[in-house]
Formats: C-alpha cells, sequence, structure tokens
C-alpha cells in the first residue's frame, strides 16, 4: 500500500486558521459550471412571468409591434392559438391590455360586456382555462383625453373615477379574469375595486396593485403600441416622482391595507431599490414590471450588435429576481421560457 505524501505543518500556521486569505477563498466555487450551478441563490423559471398581450378588434391580426420586435397586436380570433403557445411555454399567465374601436371621455368600452378585453378574457379562458388572465384596470387606452381618469377643468378627478374603475373591475371579472391589476395611481382604488368585486360576486378574485408606478419615460413604446398617451400635459399628478423611493413604501403599505393580493412596482430596472425595500419590509407577492422601454432598448441593442441580447436579458432578469420580485411582467417573457426550456 502506498501512501501519498501530506504536507503537514506543525504546528499549525497561523496565517491558515485566519479568518480570510488564503483560507478563504471565494473562487473554489466558481471553478465549474456544476460547482456554480450547486451555489445559485437565484434562479429564473417560466413560472415566474406574466407575459403582456395587446388585443384589437378586427378579425386574423397579428401585426407587430414597431418599437418592441417580437410583441404584436392581435385580433381575437388569433388569441386560441398564441394562448396556447404561451402556455406550452410554460408560462402561468398574461396580462391584457386593449386597443378599443373607439374612444370618449369616460372610456366607455373599458366596462362594456362585448368590450375588446371582456372578449379577449372569453376567448382565452375558453381555449386555455388554465392559463391566469390578468386585466389591467386603467381608463387611458380607452379615453380621448388619454389620462388614466375622468378629467374635469383640466384635472383628472380621484374619487369620480373610482366608480369607473369599480365598473371596469367587475366587467373584467364578469369576462372570465382570474387577477384585476389596477394601474390608474388613484389614492382609494384598491380598496374601491375590492369592494365592488365583493358585492358582486367576485369575493375570489385577487387584485394585483400597481402600487408603486412612477411617471417613467420609459413608458413610450407602450404608449405607442396602446394608443394610449395623454392628448395634454403629463402623468405627473398621480403617477410617482421617479426620485421618491419612502413614499413608494407608502403606497405599498396603503394598497395591502385595501385589500391588494399582491403589489408591483413599475418600472423594474431603474427602481431595484425599491422592490428590494418592499421584499424587506412586507410579506406579499411582489411583482415588478419590466416596461417597454426596457425592453425596447434591449432589443434594438441586440439587433445592432452592440450586446448579446440573451445573455444580457437573462443578467438583467435575474437582477429583478434577485432584488426581490417574484413575478416578472415582461415582454422577454416567450424568449426566456425557449431559452430556459431544457432540449
Ligand atoms: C396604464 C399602463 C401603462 C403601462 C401599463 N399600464 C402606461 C402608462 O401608465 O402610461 C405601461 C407598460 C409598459 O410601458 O410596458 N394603463
Amino acid at each position: 500500500m502506498t501512501l501519498t505524501a501530506l504536507n503537514l505543518q506543525a504546528p499549525v500556521d497561523t496565517n491558515h486558521t485566519a479568518a480570510g486569505f488564503p483560507t478563504q477563498r471565494l473562487r473554489r466555487l466558481r471553478r465549474t459550471e456544476n460547482l456554480r450551478r450547486m451555489v445559485r441563490e437565484t434562479t429564473l423559471s417560466a413560472d415566474d412571468f406574466i407575459y403582456p398581450l395587446f388585443v384589437v378588434h378586427g378579425t386574423n391580426v397579428r401585426r407587430e409591434i414597431a418599437s418592441m420586435p417580437g410583441n404584436f397586436h392581435w385580433s381575437v380570433d388569433k388569441l386560441a392559438a398564441e394562448a396556447e403557445s404561451i402556455a406550452s411555454l410554460g408560462i402561468p399567465a398574461v396580462i391584457l391590455f386593449g386597443l378599443p374601436a373607439s374612444k370618449d371621455e369616460w372610456g366607455s368600452e373599458d366596462y362594456a360586456d362585448d368590450g375588446i378585453v371582456q372578449e379577449a378574457a372569453r376567448a382565452i379562458k375558453q381555449a386555455v382555462p388554465d392559463l391566469v388572465v390578468v386585466t389591467d384596470v386603467c381608463l387611458c387606452e380607452y379615453t380621448s383625453h388619454g389620462h388614466c381618469g375622468i378629467v374635469r377643468h383640466g384635472d383628472v378627478q380621484n374619487d369620480e373615477t373610482l366608480e369607473y374603475y369599480q365598473r371596469v373591475a367587475v366587467s373584467h371579472a364578469a369576462a372570465g379574469a382570474d387577477i384585476v391589476a389596477p394601474s390608474g395611481m388613484m389614492d382609494g382604488q384598491v380598496g374601491a375595486i375590492r369592494q365592488a368585486l365583493d358585492l358582486n360576486g367576485f369575493k375570489n378574485t385577487p387584485i394585483l396593485a400597481y402600487a408603486a408606478k412612477f411617471a417613467s419615460a420609459f413608458y413610450g413604446p407602450f404608449r405607442e403600441a396602446a394608443d394610449s398617451p395623454p392628448q395634454f400635459g403629463n402623468r405627473k399628478a398621480y403617477q410617482m416622482d421617479p426620485a421618491n423611493a419612502r413614499e413608494a413604501l407608502r403606497e405599498v403599505e396603503l394598497d395591502l391595507a385595501e385589500g391588494a393580493d399582491m403589489v408591483m412596482i413599475k418600472p423594474a430596472l431603474p427602481y431595484l431599490d425599491i422592490i428590494r425595500q418592499t421584499r424587506d419590509r412586507f410579506d406579499a407577492p411582489i411583482a415588478a414590471y419590466n416596461v417597454s422601454g426596457e425592453y425596447a432598448m434591449v432589443k434594438a441593442a441586440g439587433r445592432n450588435g452592440w450586446i448579446d441580447e440573451q445573455k444580457v436579458t437573462l443578467e438583467l432578469l435575474t437582477g429583478i429576481k434577485r432584488a426581490g420580485a417574484d413575478i416578472i411582467l415582461s415582454y422577454h417573457a416567450k424568449d426566456v421560457a425557449r431559452w430556459l426550456k431544457p432540449i
């Protein structure tokens, strides 16, 4: 029997018992891919995502959105196949945004039985009953002035708008929406919607509150896709000032007190600190919206060959999850689910 010669030192070298280098070498666990996989703290999965869909009137429409390549305007007749493709990738949920046939001051199509989102929700639930349908509860895509609430004397009226959100939420739930997501940033919107759902037979319909939604320039491509830019002024009198973190935590606290089941931070990348602070302070599920402008930048740079789109996308989504998000709304969701799928 041969023994391996050991290099033992007696007495033990105190350099090797002290904390830190050379005792500690963090590179030991980075040496191979399998070692790295074993100690990975954050992993992405198709389970994490909600995929946004833009729905339009008409038939046989599948029109690519110029500033959001890979995302489309869909007519209702095309949704069954698209819903099946999303579900087959393992993505559990979609969020619907609708472009109405016509707009008026009160956003009437938003709470019409045959409104575009109502028709879309029905079509998806019929085709793929298990796919979770989330609807965005807001007026901006439906109003002629493009604001998220009722406008009087050039001002968005908070309390009057709440009644409209109640109608929209109940109408979406009646059409089959599994979760409603109020995004208008009116004070009291979560409580008003909770009350309306409870009184109208939808006490089990959860609310995903856009709790801390910032007045962001990153919504640009979405507003083009959803035809929803404000026709005068801006949204700074209701969406949050990007400079404020403590106020974001107050928004989250109030929405949870009003009955929100989940809270959302939006946008995601410039607000990772808000996601982290929300995670540290509250135990409710947190969603982060990786918004249209964040998506468009990655796509544009990728197409120019300036960045590796796949690697950058996976890195930034991992960052959002590491910051504390449980759920990510992202236009990258289908691509990511494909990349993560074992072949
Ligand atoms: C409002 C709403 C907006 C987005 C989601 N819901 C636009 C806005 O507040 O102007 C933006 C999402 C994105 O940029 O991807 N209905």
